[in-house]
């Protein structure tokens, strides 16, 4: 992973790959091949003037932010936990590049970049977890530059219900159907999931100019591991298994997460 084009990361399999090997990377490849085929032309796009300025807000212990900042791009990682952050600093550490980490929330953007001063930014599994969606989005579009791009990944609600389902969770498999937050009970750990309508309503109210939902982790979460995560071949056809089912309309309802290049006008 040495140039801006993102193309050597992209053959090595998607984010964070590094150190893991056999069933561990070929999981890792299947769930996160379609997210970083997506970030990859992307940034050949954006990056044609050089390297980027990308804020990943919520990068947690920095999983996107590390590879992209060993493409040479620089990056902005906006998290409220010390953990993680201090996470983030070992694995930026141990591949030998600099990540910038801040400890702050979605809220604290605009105190802590200039209007339209990112190129890129990402909010990858966030969006569950704010406060308000709208207005961690509109944050997020105010740092971006025009022409720049927001990255938007979320937790899916409708793939959701199919998942409890298939755990034998029927009832909160039905709960979670009808519930405005998409949330299958109490004790859900997640404060929130989206249908895909929503999220495009979001990226609209935002100003930003959403691009074709992608859905992410297709098959990925739903077939037995064993049939495929000790198999090299098997785990390679998973990926583009993924890759192809990733702009299935009908699938999009089964993916687990769903996925947005989202551009300010
Ligand atoms: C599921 S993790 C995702 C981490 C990372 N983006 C990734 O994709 O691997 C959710 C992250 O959002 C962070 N987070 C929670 N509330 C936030 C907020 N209001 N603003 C920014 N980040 C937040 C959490 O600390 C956590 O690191």
């Amino acid at each position: 992973m040495t140039d801006s084009s993102g193309t050597s990361a992209s053959a090595t399999g998607g984010f964070g790959v590094s150190g893991l090997t056999g069933p561990a990377r070929a999981a890792n490849a299947a769930r996160t091949a379609v997210v970083w085929d997506a970030l990859s032309r992307l940034l050949a796009r954006l990056s044609e003037d050089g390297p980027l300025e990308i804020v990943d807000a919520g990068g947690g212990t920095g999983g996107v932010a590390v590879p992209l900042a060993e493409l040479g791009h620089r990056v902005t990682v906006v998290e409220p936990s010390p953990d993680s952050l201090a996470a983030l600093e070992r694995r930026a550490s141990e591949s030998g590049v600099t990540v910038r980490g801040v400890q702050g929330e979605t809220r604290d953007l605009a105190s802590l970049f200039p209007e339209g001063s990112a190129d890129l930014v990402l909010v990858h599994n966030v969006l569950e977890y704010v406060d308000e969606p709208a207005a961690a989005l509109a944050d997020v579009a105010g740092i971006t530059r025009p022409g720049g791009a927001v990255s938007l990944l979320a937790t899916n609600a409708v793939a959701g219900v199919l998942h409890r389902a298939l755990a034998g969770q029927i009832t909160e498999a039905q709960h979670l159907l009808s519930d405005a937050e998409g949330r299958w009970g109490e004790a859900d750990p997640m404060p929130r999931r989206f249908a895909p309508q929503q999220l495009l309503e979001l990226i609209a109210q935002s100003g930003l100019s959403g691009e074709t939902l992608r859905g992410v982790r297709v098959f990925a979460d739903i077939l037995p591991g064993h049939a495929w995560e000790g198999d090299a071949q098997a785990g390679q056809h998973l990926v583009e298994l993924e890759k192809a089912a990733a702009d299935h309309p009908e699938l999009l309802g089964i993916a687990t997460q769903l996925h947005v290049i989202a551009n300010k006008p």
